[in-house]
Order: C-alpha cells, then structure tokens, then sequence
C-alpha cells in the first residue's frame, strides 16, 4: 500500500536576492507530513521557518524542488489553480488570530467555505464549534472575546473546510500559558480524534510537545528530529543546537 503524505517536500530550495547578496533562505529540504500527525518545526530566528511554512503551503514559491499537497504537484500550478487548491486543502492559524472584525464569530468560521463557493451548511458549522466550545459565541463580533476565544474561532475557521492539512504559525505565541495549553490541546485533539494534519511552527518547547514529532530548522535546512517529544527533551535538543536567541 502506498501511503500518501498529506504534505512532500523535495529536495526544496529558496533563495532571496541575486548574486553575492543572495540569501538560501531554504537549503535543500526534503520532508514528508503523514495524514493525522501533528509536527513542530522549531529553531533559531532566520532558520527559515516561516519561508519553510510559506513554500509547503503554496503561499511563496521555491527557487528549486517540489512540493506536493494532498498528491498534487504544487511547483506547475498557475496562481489561479494554486488559490484554488489553497482553499479547498489548506486551514491557517496565524499569531494574530487574524480574523475580520466587522464579522460575527459564525460569519468568520464560515468564511472559507463561502470563499471556495461551497455551502456553509448548519452541521458543519455546528460541528466545528462544537469542538472548540463557542456554541453560546456565534453572534459576538471577535473584539467583544478573549484571545484564547479568538484563537479557538480561528482554530474552527482552519477546520471548517476539512483541509487535508493545517499550517500554524506560532498560534500560542499571543496568549497566556494557560490559555496556550487549552489550544493546543484543541489542535492535539483534531489530529487524535479527527485525523487532520497539523504543521506548526513553535518555539516554545512546551508547545512543541504536544506534536507526536519536532523537526529542527537550521541555516535552512533540517538538522535533527524528534519523536514523541516532551518539553525536556525538546529543551534539550534546542541547547545542543545552539544559538537560539528567542525565534520567532
Ligand atoms: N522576503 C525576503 N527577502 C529577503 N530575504 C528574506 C525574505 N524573507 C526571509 N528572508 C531571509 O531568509 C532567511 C530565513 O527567514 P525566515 O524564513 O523568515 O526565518 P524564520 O521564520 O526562521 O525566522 C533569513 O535570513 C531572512 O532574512
Ligand atoms: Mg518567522
């Protein structure tokens, strides 16, 4: 049996900048994310993270190599089919929650859904916010929540369209410890009990614990790896590699 990953990567490189100023921002990185696993990719600020996130969601294009979402090959699409694809197959959680504010709670979960022309049917809906416990929300606007709330909309928002993977970039980094955990034991949960495939970028190894896998990003490539991580040995890891100066 073949197992498709949700996500591939090969051999991808991306450079900023031309001549003796170019940057590789993304040096040869080849990775693959397996349906409903949920992987941390940590290191130190400049490492790439963002430009590795960006490349494996379709939203930046590499320099070199190839990316495939889902089977399909992303490096050929023209922008109009690459959109396209984005939405049906891909969910995002920013730091910043990133949700409009003229919007209800339920008019930013289903946004998505109507953005891709797709029904915003009342049981998907009800489903999503089942799961992150907003049901007595849905007619705030997101300014009359809390941030943890407001992640949770986002978080059902990323979800609502059944994405074969959720990227996630820093999504904790705005919220209090507390607060932190219950989202991510949110996220932890719709891979455990949902299936879905979560890459986040973190770099709080308590945060990176709660994957089953973290991945270490170094100069632009990756250098180590980690399986059923807790916050020690993630921790520990980071010391080893070095010159971590509070990424983000
Ligand atoms: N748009 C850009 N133009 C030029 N250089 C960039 C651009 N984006 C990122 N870089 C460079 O690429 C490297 C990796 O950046 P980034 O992916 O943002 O790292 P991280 O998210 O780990 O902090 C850094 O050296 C950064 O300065
Ligand atoms: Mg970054």
């Amino acid at each position: 049996m073949t197992v498709i990953d949700s996500v591939r990567l090969e051999q991808v490189r991306k450079t900023y900048g031309k001549g003796n100023g170019a940057v590789a921002a993304l040096d040869g990185v080849s990775i693959g994310f397996r349906q409903g696993t949920f992987t941390a990719v940590m290191g130190p600020s400049g490492s790439g993270k963002s430009t590795f996130l960006h490349c494996a969601a379709g939203l930046d294009r590499p320099t070199a190599g190839s990316v495939q979402l889902d089977g399909v090959e992303l490096t050929g699409l023209r922008e109009k089919a690459l959109t396209r694809l984005r939405r049906d197959k891909i969910g995002f959680i920013f730091q910043a929650f990133n949700l409009l504010p003229a919007l209800t709670v339920a008019q930013n979960i289903t946004l998505p859904l109507r953005l891709a022309g797709r029904h915003a049917d009342k049981a998907a809906l009800a489903e999503v916010v089942g799961r992150v416990g907003l049901d007595q929300r849905l007619r705030h606007r997101p300014a009359q929540l809390s941030g943890g709330q407001q992640q949770r909309v986002a978080i059902a928002r990323a979800l609502v369209t059944r994405p074969a993977v959720i990227f996630a970039d820093e999504p904790t980094g705005a919220l209090d410890t507390r607060t932190a955990r219950e989202v991510l034991g949110l996220l932890r949960q719709s891979v455990s009990n949902g299936g879905q495939t979560i890459v986040m970028v973190t770099h709080d190894p308590v945060a990176a614990s709660f994957a089953d896998r973290v991945v270490f990003l170094a100069d632009g490539r990756l250098v180590d790896e980690l399986h059923r991580p807790t916050p020690e040995t993630v921790a520990e890891r980071m010391t080893h590699l070095g010159a971590w100066a509070g990424a983000a």
